[in-house]
Protein backbone atom coordinates (compact mmCIF):
# COMPACT_ATOMS: atom_id res chain seq x y z
CA UNK A 1 0.00 0.00 0.00
CA UNK A 2 1.42 3.27 -0.85
CA UNK A 3 1.57 6.04 2.13
CA UNK A 4 -0.56 9.22 1.41
CA UNK A 5 1.39 11.93 2.01
CA UNK A 6 1.00 15.25 3.40
CA UNK A 7 1.15 17.00 -0.01
CA UNK A 8 -1.38 14.42 -1.37
CA UNK A 9 -3.96 14.79 1.35
CA UNK A 10 -4.36 18.21 1.21
CA UNK A 11 -3.72 18.74 -2.74
CA UNK A 12 -0.96 21.33 -2.48
CA UNK A 13 0.29 21.22 -5.65
CA UNK A 14 -2.90 22.43 -6.99
CA UNK A 15 -3.75 24.94 -3.78
CA UNK A 16 -0.49 26.64 -3.50
CA UNK A 17 -0.73 26.85 -7.48
CA UNK A 18 -3.60 29.29 -7.76
CA UNK A 19 -1.76 32.07 -6.85
CA UNK A 20 -1.32 33.87 -9.93
CA UNK A 21 -0.36 37.83 -9.65
CA UNK A 22 -0.93 39.49 -13.12
CA UNK A 23 1.50 42.16 -12.63
CA UNK A 24 4.26 41.65 -15.33
CA UNK A 25 7.23 39.52 -14.62
CA UNK A 26 8.79 42.94 -15.74
CA UNK A 27 7.83 44.84 -12.95
CA UNK A 28 9.54 45.21 -9.72
CA UNK A 29 9.44 42.91 -7.66
CA UNK A 30 7.95 43.99 -4.07
CA UNK A 31 5.12 45.20 -6.62
CA UNK A 32 4.78 41.35 -7.67
CA UNK A 33 4.87 40.02 -3.83
CA UNK A 34 2.62 42.76 -2.72
CA UNK A 35 0.13 41.52 -5.12
CA UNK A 36 0.29 37.84 -4.36
CA UNK A 37 -0.24 38.86 -0.64
CA UNK A 38 -3.61 40.75 -1.93
CA UNK A 39 -4.40 37.08 -3.50
CA UNK A 40 -3.80 35.18 -0.59
CA UNK A 41 -5.46 37.23 1.71
CA UNK A 42 -8.98 37.17 -0.55
CA UNK A 43 -8.28 33.43 -1.11
CA UNK A 44 -7.79 32.82 2.20
CA UNK A 45 -10.58 34.76 2.97
CA UNK A 46 -12.45 32.52 0.52
CA UNK A 47 -11.36 29.20 2.09
CA UNK A 48 -12.85 30.39 5.47
CA UNK A 49 -15.72 31.57 4.40
CA UNK A 50 -16.66 28.34 2.66
CA UNK A 51 -16.28 26.56 6.04
CA UNK A 52 -18.06 29.01 7.61
CA UNK A 53 -21.02 28.64 5.47
CA UNK A 54 -21.03 25.10 5.58
CA UNK A 55 -21.16 25.15 9.19
CA UNK A 56 -24.08 27.61 9.71
CA UNK A 57 -25.84 25.28 7.06
CA UNK A 58 -25.52 22.53 9.31
CA UNK A 59 -26.67 24.53 12.27
CA UNK A 60 -30.16 25.68 10.31
CA UNK A 61 -29.82 21.83 9.86
CA UNK A 62 -29.38 20.87 13.50
CA UNK A 63 -32.02 23.94 14.65
CA UNK A 64 -35.32 23.32 12.54
CA UNK A 65 -37.31 20.75 13.62
CA UNK A 66 -38.95 20.15 10.25
CA UNK A 67 -35.27 18.92 8.88
CA UNK A 68 -35.00 16.16 11.31
CA UNK A 69 -34.77 15.83 15.75
CA UNK A 70 -34.12 19.13 16.63
CA UNK A 71 -30.28 19.01 18.02
CA UNK A 72 -29.46 22.71 19.89
CA UNK A 73 -26.29 21.24 21.16
CA UNK A 74 -24.94 20.29 18.20
CA UNK A 75 -26.11 23.71 16.38
CA UNK A 76 -24.50 25.72 19.40
CA UNK A 77 -21.38 23.81 18.56
CA UNK A 78 -21.37 24.21 15.30
CA UNK A 79 -22.66 28.36 15.75
CA UNK A 80 -19.62 28.35 18.34
CA UNK A 81 -17.14 27.52 15.42
CA UNK A 82 -18.85 29.96 12.95
CA UNK A 83 -18.03 32.76 14.91
CA UNK A 84 -14.58 32.04 15.81
CA UNK A 85 -13.84 31.73 12.10
CA UNK A 86 -15.67 35.13 11.58
CA UNK A 87 -12.68 36.49 14.06
CA UNK A 88 -10.07 35.00 12.02
CA UNK A 89 -11.59 36.63 8.80
CA UNK A 90 -11.53 39.96 10.81
CA UNK A 91 -7.78 39.46 11.56
CA UNK A 92 -6.52 38.10 7.76
CA UNK A 93 -8.48 41.57 6.92
CA UNK A 94 -6.51 43.32 9.37
CA UNK A 95 -3.07 41.84 7.53
CA UNK A 96 -4.06 43.43 4.42
CA UNK A 97 -3.09 46.73 6.14
CA UNK A 98 0.33 46.27 5.83
CA UNK A 99 0.00 46.53 1.87
CA UNK A 100 1.74 49.51 0.79
CA UNK A 101 -0.78 51.56 -1.29
CA UNK A 102 2.32 53.02 -3.34
CA UNK A 103 2.24 49.18 -4.59
CA UNK A 104 -1.08 48.71 -4.33
CA UNK A 105 -2.04 51.71 -6.57
CA UNK A 106 0.69 50.06 -9.23
CA UNK A 107 -1.11 46.47 -9.57
CA UNK A 108 -5.07 47.83 -9.18
CA UNK A 109 -5.23 48.22 -13.00
CA UNK A 110 -4.89 44.59 -13.15
CA UNK A 111 -7.48 43.97 -11.32
CA UNK A 112 -10.35 45.44 -14.01
CA UNK A 113 -14.04 45.80 -12.95
CA UNK A 114 -12.97 42.27 -10.37
CA UNK A 115 -14.41 43.44 -7.38
CA UNK A 116 -15.15 41.51 -3.45
CA UNK A 117 -18.58 43.03 -4.34
CA UNK A 118 -19.25 39.65 -6.18
CA UNK A 119 -18.34 37.22 -3.96
CA UNK A 120 -21.16 35.07 -3.79
CA UNK A 121 -19.86 33.86 -0.41
CA UNK A 122 -20.47 36.46 1.10
CA UNK A 123 -23.78 37.29 -0.92
CA UNK A 124 -24.72 33.81 0.91
CA UNK A 125 -24.03 34.52 4.50
CA UNK A 126 -25.37 38.18 4.43
CA UNK A 127 -28.51 35.80 3.30
CA UNK A 128 -28.24 32.91 6.30
CA UNK A 129 -27.37 36.18 8.76
CA UNK A 130 -30.42 38.75 7.77
CA UNK A 131 -30.88 42.29 8.48
CA UNK A 132 -33.43 44.50 9.90
CA UNK A 133 -36.18 44.37 7.01
CA UNK A 134 -35.26 40.26 7.22
CA UNK A 135 -34.72 37.68 9.44
CA UNK A 136 -32.59 35.72 7.59
CA UNK A 137 -32.43 31.74 7.80
CA UNK A 138 -30.39 31.13 10.73
CA UNK A 139 -33.08 33.43 13.60
CA UNK A 140 -36.09 31.54 12.09
CA UNK A 141 -34.54 28.65 12.92
CA UNK A 142 -33.40 29.65 15.90
CA UNK A 143 -37.30 30.86 16.74
CA UNK A 144 -38.27 27.51 15.31
CA UNK A 145 -36.38 25.80 18.01
CA UNK A 146 -37.67 27.42 20.43
CA UNK A 147 -41.51 27.12 19.75
CA UNK A 148 -40.83 23.35 18.90
CA UNK A 149 -39.62 23.48 22.91
CA UNK A 150 -42.75 25.23 24.16
CA UNK A 151 -41.05 28.39 24.46
CA UNK A 152 -40.51 31.91 22.29
CA UNK A 153 -37.06 33.50 22.21
CA UNK A 154 -38.62 36.45 24.22
CA UNK A 155 -39.04 34.15 26.68
CA UNK A 156 -35.21 32.48 26.48
CA UNK A 157 -33.98 36.19 26.32
CA UNK A 158 -36.14 37.13 29.41
CA UNK A 159 -34.91 34.07 31.69
CA UNK A 160 -30.97 34.06 30.38
CA UNK A 161 -28.60 31.13 31.50
CA UNK A 162 -31.64 29.25 33.24
CA UNK A 163 -32.73 28.86 29.23
CA UNK A 164 -29.85 26.64 29.05
CA UNK A 165 -28.91 25.97 25.42
CA UNK A 166 -30.99 27.94 23.85
CA UNK A 167 -29.51 31.01 25.62
CA UNK A 168 -26.59 29.93 24.39
CA UNK A 169 -27.39 29.81 21.10
CA UNK A 170 -28.75 33.42 21.38
CA UNK A 171 -25.52 34.62 22.72
CA UNK A 172 -24.05 32.87 19.94
CA UNK A 173 -25.68 34.45 17.89
CA UNK A 174 -24.96 38.04 19.00
CA UNK A 175 -21.34 36.66 18.42
CA UNK A 176 -21.55 35.97 15.03
CA UNK A 177 -23.64 38.93 13.91
CA UNK A 178 -21.12 41.29 16.17
CA UNK A 179 -18.08 40.05 14.46
CA UNK A 180 -19.55 40.21 11.05
CA UNK A 181 -20.72 43.88 11.59
CA UNK A 182 -16.69 44.08 13.13
CA UNK A 183 -15.58 42.96 9.52
CA UNK A 184 -17.95 45.37 7.49
CA UNK A 185 -16.48 48.47 9.44
CA UNK A 186 -12.92 47.09 9.78
CA UNK A 187 -13.39 46.25 5.63
CA UNK A 188 -14.50 49.72 5.43
CA UNK A 189 -11.58 51.67 7.17
CA UNK A 190 -9.13 49.16 5.48
CA UNK A 191 -10.87 50.37 2.36
CA UNK A 192 -10.72 53.76 2.99
CA UNK A 193 -7.24 53.90 4.27
CA UNK A 194 -6.62 52.36 1.18
CA UNK A 195 -8.54 54.08 -1.70
CA UNK A 196 -9.68 57.52 -0.13
CA UNK A 197 -12.17 58.88 -1.95
CA UNK A 198 -11.42 56.68 -5.21
CA UNK A 199 -14.64 54.50 -6.32
CA UNK A 200 -14.09 51.05 -6.55
CA UNK A 201 -13.32 48.75 -9.27
CA UNK A 202 -16.68 46.95 -8.58
CA UNK A 203 -18.18 50.56 -9.75
CA UNK A 204 -19.71 51.89 -6.56
CA UNK A 205 -18.79 55.09 -4.69
CA UNK A 206 -16.16 53.15 -2.41
CA UNK A 207 -16.52 54.60 1.35
CA UNK A 208 -20.23 55.95 0.73
CA UNK A 209 -21.43 52.42 -0.65
CA UNK A 210 -19.49 50.39 1.74
CA UNK A 211 -20.94 52.82 4.66
CA UNK A 212 -24.53 51.98 2.75
CA UNK A 213 -24.00 48.28 3.30
CA UNK A 214 -22.99 48.08 7.02
CA UNK A 215 -26.10 46.10 8.61
CA UNK A 216 -26.46 44.96 12.13
CA UNK A 217 -27.50 41.08 11.51
CA UNK A 218 -30.08 39.53 14.65
CA UNK A 219 -32.64 42.68 14.60
CA UNK A 220 -34.99 40.91 16.18
CA UNK A 221 -33.24 38.97 18.83
CA UNK A 222 -31.44 42.39 19.96
CA UNK A 223 -35.03 44.26 20.24
CA UNK A 224 -36.34 41.62 22.56
CA UNK A 225 -33.20 41.51 24.71
CA UNK A 226 -33.34 45.33 25.05
CA UNK A 227 -36.94 45.02 26.29
CA UNK A 228 -35.78 43.27 29.54
CA UNK A 229 -34.78 47.04 30.63
CA UNK A 230 -38.57 47.57 30.36
CA UNK A 231 -39.36 44.47 31.41
CA UNK A 232 -37.54 44.33 34.34
CA UNK A 233 -37.97 47.92 36.39
CA UNK A 234 -41.76 48.16 34.62
CA UNK A 235 -40.69 50.98 32.59
CA UNK A 236 -38.46 52.48 29.73
CA UNK A 237 -34.97 52.87 30.56
CA UNK A 238 -33.34 56.00 30.49
C1 LIG B 1 -6.94 46.48 -0.09
C2 LIG B 1 -7.98 45.81 0.32
C3 LIG B 1 -9.40 46.06 -0.15
C4 LIG B 1 -9.94 47.15 -0.77
C5 LIG B 1 -9.26 48.46 -1.18
C6 LIG B 1 -11.34 46.83 -1.01
C7 LIG B 1 -12.23 47.69 -1.66
C8 LIG B 1 -13.57 47.46 -1.83
C9 LIG B 1 -14.51 48.38 -2.43
C10 LIG B 1 -14.19 49.77 -2.94
C11 LIG B 1 -15.73 47.77 -2.42
C12 LIG B 1 -17.04 48.35 -2.96
C13 LIG B 1 -17.45 47.68 -4.24
C14 LIG B 1 -16.65 48.15 -5.44
O1 LIG B 1 -16.99 49.16 -6.06
O2 LIG B 1 -15.65 47.47 -5.80
C15 LIG B 1 -15.55 46.46 -1.82
C16 LIG B 1 -16.55 45.54 -1.59
C17 LIG B 1 -16.37 44.31 -1.01
N1 LIG B 1 -15.16 43.73 -0.71
FE1 LIG B 1 -13.40 44.65 -0.59
N2 LIG B 1 -11.61 45.59 -0.53
C18 LIG B 1 -10.45 45.07 0.00
C19 LIG B 1 -10.28 43.82 0.57
C20 LIG B 1 -11.25 42.85 0.65
C21 LIG B 1 -11.06 41.50 1.17
C22 LIG B 1 -9.77 40.91 1.74
C23 LIG B 1 -12.24 40.87 1.05
C24 LIG B 1 -12.50 39.43 1.44
C25 LIG B 1 -12.91 38.55 0.59
C26 LIG B 1 -13.19 41.79 0.47
C27 LIG B 1 -14.51 41.54 0.21
C28 LIG B 1 -15.43 42.49 -0.19
C29 LIG B 1 -16.86 42.27 -0.15
C30 LIG B 1 -17.58 41.02 0.36
C31 LIG B 1 -17.45 43.43 -0.63
C32 LIG B 1 -18.95 43.72 -0.70
C33 LIG B 1 -19.25 44.41 0.65
C34 LIG B 1 -20.70 44.78 0.87
O3 LIG B 1 -21.52 44.71 -0.04
O4 LIG B 1 -20.97 45.20 2.02
N3 LIG B 1 -12.55 42.99 0.24
N4 LIG B 1 -14.22 46.29 -1.47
Amino acid sequence: MTSLTYADYLNLDTLLSLQAPRTPDTAERSVILAEHFFVVAHQSSELWLKQIAADLDAAVDALRPEYGPSDPESGSELLERAAELLRILLEQLAALDKLPVRHFAEFRPYLGSASGAESEQFHYLAELLGDDQHPGRLYEAFAAATEHSGTTVAEVCRRGPQAGVHHRIAENLLDIGNRYWRWKVGHLTLMSKMLGEQPGTGGTTGAAYLISRIIVPFAELRRLRGRLHEDLVGRPAQ
